[in-house]
């Protein structure tokens, strides 16, 4: 049998190279091998947003992203597409599994003291119970595999540790899910110096447009040394020379000695780099227009996404419920 991949991500709108590099490349590769799920996590969603609120409502950034998702090749007739909220089983497990779940194990994680150190007047319940939401999540679709960045391993650390403890208390439930930890590189936005993210404006949109593209590239910061285009570059601290390696490796060599020369200007050098981005984009522009202009084709995706979901969902919860005694086991038709 295939194994189970499950993975969700926050609504963020439209995604970016960094997304499609670090993340969604990786999910639709992973379709050829596995049962996949992913999801969109528009209830995680809410434990930040009222500290950060969204430019765009939630139901636009859900609609942008599974857009881009869908133009880049997750496929919907091999995987389940769908938004959490959809299928509110998830948020009833999350009850169940929030009674095994010692607080101190919640306190103690790294990512809720940093987010509790960014909103101290917005420390709320959900965002203490952010990684049991998580666990549920994965353990409602009783998914093996869980493809993330490695700032989520102290997450799924902790829903194993959930998983062992409800084992414990009720008998063996659900797979121990394990990380899968993608050979996503680090993207850095266009700043050279931090993630590429929407919220810090430094990203390329894998939707924008080729001139749109080109003017974000250009605007990109460079090897400061390098005032004069006479100056002698430094490759190896150049973001701009660093996104070459992705979208021109073969080519890469060359660059960074006429960098090094000083043969090629900073300029003709992101002139090259958005011509080789927009090139590379091109096909996926073009599917997601198209995908764009079939009026209800993203709702239908999720509805059937949210069915899928859903019965597999139903069958879990009830297998929890009756080891939890919740109900008894006769009633339960096999
Ligand atoms: N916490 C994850 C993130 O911020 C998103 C997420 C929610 C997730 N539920 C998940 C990832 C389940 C993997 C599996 O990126």
């Amino acid at each position: 049998m295939k194994g189970r991949v499950f993975s969700g991500a926050r609504p963020t709108g439209r995604q970016h190279i960094g997304n499609y590099l670090g993340a969604i490349q990786n999910y639709v590769k992973l379709q050829d091998d596995y049962d996949c799920i992913y999801c969109i996590v528009d209830i995680h969603a809410l434990t930040t947003l009222e500290a950060t609120p969204m430019k765009s409502g939630l139901q636009e950034n859900i609609h942008e992203m599974m857009l881009d998702w869908l133009a880049a090749g997750l496929d919907p007739q091999r995987s389940i597409l769908f938004v959490q909220s959809h299928v509110p089983q998830v948020m009833e497990l999350h009850t169940l599994l929030s009674m095994v779940t010692p607080l101190g194990w919640l306190t103690r994680v790294a990512t809720f003291k940093e987010k509790a150190r960014m909103q101290p007047d917005n420390i709320n319940y959900g965002l203490v119970g952010y990684p049991v939401l998580m666990t549920a999540d994965i353990v409602l679709y009783k998914a093996n595999i869980v493809p993330v960045g490695e700032d989520q391993l102290p997450h799924l650390e902790l829903a194993r540790e959930i998983v062992r403890r409800f084992h414990y208390l009720f008998g063996p439930t659900f797979p121990e899910p394990q990380a899968k930890l993608t050979n996503a590189p680090l993207v850095l936005g266009l700043d050279g110096v931090n993630k590429m993210s929407k919220s810090l404006n430094n990203d390329i949109e894998l939707a924008a447009s080729p001139e749109d593209t080109r003017e974000r590239v250009i605007s990109a910061f460079t090897d400061p040394a390098r005032r004069y285009r006479s100056d002698p570059g430094h490759p190896e601290v150049c973001n701009v020379y660093r996104l070459h390696s992705f979208y021109n490796p073969e080519r890469l060599g060359e660059l960074g000695a006429e960098c090094r020369s000083a043969g090629i200007g900073c300029v003709e050098c992101k002139e090259a780099l958005a011509r080789s981005i927009n090139k590379e984009l091109e096909p996926f522009r073009e599917r997601r227009a198209e995908l764009a202009a079939r009026p209800g084709y993203v709702k239908e995706v999720i509805a059937d996404g949210a069915r899928r979901a859903s019965a597999i969902a139903t069958e879990t919860l009830t297998e929890v419920k009756q080891k939890m005694g919740l109900i008894s086991r006769q009633v339960i038709p096999d």
